[in-house]
């Protein structure tokens, strides 16, 4: 079930409880619980928290789709918006996106590794399972996912996360953020100059303007 944007966390919770409720009575088994830690279009994070305390008390997966701003934990300015991430059975993170790591480094975090690998690992007769020596232990990529054949993404990462370090790409964050606001100040100063009613919000790194000028609305 899905909800618009701009109705509170409160409603958000009496809403969900309700849509679960009326999922179960009909025979449904509602399974997981997703929240965003900033969104394309808007930069809306949503009350993490709070929805992390309805996963918990439903007993259901929560799910973050970080794929935007799971990396925004790394601004110290910024990191309080995701309070909740962190009681996550699952994230999804690209480093490909605020972690400047060039395309494509989509990652996964899940929180119990054992109830991963029971779920996705398939043996096959061709794929060795090594018992001794370095190896001895070591898993196939199927065991994690569907794939067996993966790019090396971990090394770009790696070396990303090497040579800038956790800090820099952090302070890089909180920049663009703070570039968003300094255009949503410009975009302010400008509606008071120019005719018409101009709505504006800054959010994250995305900051959003309408202009509507005589009834008709431009974004
Ligand atoms: C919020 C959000 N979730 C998920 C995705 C999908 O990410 P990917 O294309 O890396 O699978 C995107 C991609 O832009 C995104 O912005």
């Amino acid at each position: 079930m899905s909800f618009p944007s701009t109705i509170c966390i409160k409603s958000i919770s009496t809403r969900s409880t309700r849509a679960i409720a009326q999922d179960r009575n009909a025979g449904l088994a509602p399974l997981l619980v997703v929240g965003t830690a900033g969104t394309v279009d808007t930069g809306a994070v949503d009350d993490l928290a709070s929805l992390a305390a309805i996963a918990a008390r439903e007993k259901l997966w929560f799910h973050v789709d970080g794929a935007i701003g799971a990396l925004a934990i790394l601004a110290p300015d910024i990191a309080p918006r995701l309070a909740g991430i962190e009681q996550a059975d699952s994230i999804a993170l690209d480093f490909h996106k605020w972690g400047q790591v060039p395309y494509d480094a989509g990652f996964i975090l899940v929180r119990d590794g054992t109830l991963h690998r029971d779920m996705f690992a398939s043996p096959a007769a061709y794929l060795r399972r090594e018992t001794r020596g370095l190896a001895a232990g070591a898993l196939w990529p199927c065991d994690f996912g569907p794939d067996l054949s993966r790019g090396f993404r971990a090394l770009k990462t790696w070396f990303t996360l090497k040579v800038y370090g956790t800090e820099a790409l952090g302070a890089m964050i909180s920049r663009t953020c703070e570039l968003a606001r300094y255009l949503e100040i410009k975009i302010a100063t400008a509606a008071q100059v120019h005719a018409g009613r101009l709505e504006h919000r800054a959010r994250h790194d995305v900051c959003r303007a309408r202009h509507a000028v005589a009834g008709a609305a431009r974004a």
